[in-house]
């Protein structure tokens, strides 16, 4: 095969990647902001390469959501910074279309990446193979 052909099709599939969603509405990423009341007001800010969501400060209980786009590469990755108080934390909250993140607890697919930002730390919503119920699996303290 003629490579400019090969060269062509390449080009023209990573610009419709960045058109266009592969998975577009089917993960959305929440962060829920579960600190407690009358507690420093939590700050976040989350972006990925393409997407800035800017600065959020979420009130308590309050669900701050966006739906993931993922391209032909399904390299979408979105990090957030957080503050409360004194404390301050980074972490990459999407990494993966499937897990979420690739170190989650287990071996587990999920609707959507539900995040609860608590005072020990950070939490991801994972599923329960024996019994498909929920659970929140803390991933992440705050040090
Ligand atoms: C997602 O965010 C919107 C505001 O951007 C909010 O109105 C909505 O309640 C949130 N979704 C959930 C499930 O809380
Ligand atoms: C999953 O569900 C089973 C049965 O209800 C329970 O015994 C087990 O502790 C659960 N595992 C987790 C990680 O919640």
């Amino acid at each position: 095969m003629d490579l400019s052909l090969i060269y062509i099709f390449f080009l023209v599939l990573s610009i419709s990647s960045v058109e266009s969603c592969i998975l577009q509405n089917e993960m959305q990423i929440h962060i829920i902001n579960r600190l407690p009341p009358n507690s420093p007001q939590l700050k976040l800010h989350c972006a990925s390469k393409g997407n800035d969501l800017g600065e959020r400060l979420p009130a308590i209980d309050e669900d701050i959501n966006w739906s993931v786009c993922e391209g032909f590469f399904f390299n979408e990755v979105y990090f957030c910074k957080f503050w409360w108080g004194t404390k301050e934390k980074g972490l990459q909250v999407y990494n993966d279309p499937f897990y979420c993140v690739e170190d989650s607890d287990d071996y587990n697919h999920v609707d959507n990446c539900k995040w609860e930002v608590r005072k020990d730390g950070f939490y991801l919503q994972q599923t329960n193979h024996t019994d498909g119920s929920y659970y929140m699996y803390h991933y992440l303290d705050w040090s």
